[in-house]
């Protein structure tokens, strides 16, 4: 996957981008067994400055809303150019997200979706806005990471590079680690059950001995009826219809 992003402080990506997974992920994968083995990386991180796009003289890429009232609103012209000029930098089409507070919020649906295109183009813009003509224009998806306001769509648009890319094939050291995650398919899109290791005691708690007894069957059981537990009584909204409460 090829990830474009666009915005004001390509700086502020670079820990997130250059640190732990999201790091490795964009490294080629070689495989201990067979040295000729060395695969491409599973993602590459493309960030562009929108202000190296502006025509203005002084650099401003922002304006003061029409009509009155607080802050800047980002203007046509730098944003446009910045995504046309993103995009010819190769032939795959991108999927354009724009992260806005009014966008749709963020859900592992919308994730799993997102990480089976072959390139996404994310802008991120200032919280009060970017001028509602180029948003007709580039029509990207619109996408929220909650019901709270950021000054710009710079950490929504990691948080949402973080959470596609863990699920892209061979990020995750165990194949298994994605798919089990609250929210996701295999747990059945609930929390995820409480988790436990050494000691098997530790300041008078012990573990749960049913996670020491080697019996799988009993381990999975345990473990679904504590998921649905904490599911029910944390976030009742996600068994909606799906049991009596
Ligand atoms: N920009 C500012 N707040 C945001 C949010 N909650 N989601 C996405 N982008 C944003």
């Amino acid at each position: 996957m090829r990830i474009d992003v666009l915005t004001l402080f390509p700086e502020m990506f670079t820990g997130v981008l250059g640190t732990s997974i999201l790091k490795r992920a964009a490294e080629p994968i070689a495989n201990p067994a067979d040295p000729d083995d060395v695969r491409g990386p599973v993602v590459s991180y493309h960030v562009h400055d929108i202000r190296r796009h502006t025509t203005n003289k002084h650099g401003k890429v922002d304006q003061p809303p029409y009509g009155g009232g607080p802050g800047l609103v980002m203007q046509c012209q730098p944003v446009y150019d910045a995504v046309l000029a993103a995009e010819a930098e190769d032939p795959t089409p991108a999927r354009r997200v724009l992260m806005t507070p009014q966008g749709t919020p963020l859900t592992q649906p919308i994730v799993e979706r997102l990480a089976g295109e072959k390139r996404l183009l994310i802008i991120a813009g200032h919280y009060e806005g970017i001028d509602e003509r180029v948003i007709e224009a580039l029509e990207p998806e619109e996408v929220s990471v909650g019901d709270y306001v950021l000054s710009g769509g710079e950490l929504p648009a990691m948080v949402l590079i973080d959470t596609v890319v863990r699920l892209l094939p061979g990020v995750l050291g165990d194949s298994q680690s994605a798919a089990h995650d609250s929210f996701s398919p295999g747990a059945q899109r609930l929390l995820d059950h409480p988790h436990y290791t050494r000691p098997a005691e530790w300041r008078g708690r012990a573990a749960p001995e049913v996670l020491l007894s080697g019996d799988h069957a009993r381990i999975a059981a345990w473990r679904a009826e504590q998921a649905r537990r904490r599911t029910r009584e944390r976030r009742p909204d996600l068994l909606d219809g799906r049991e009596s409460t």
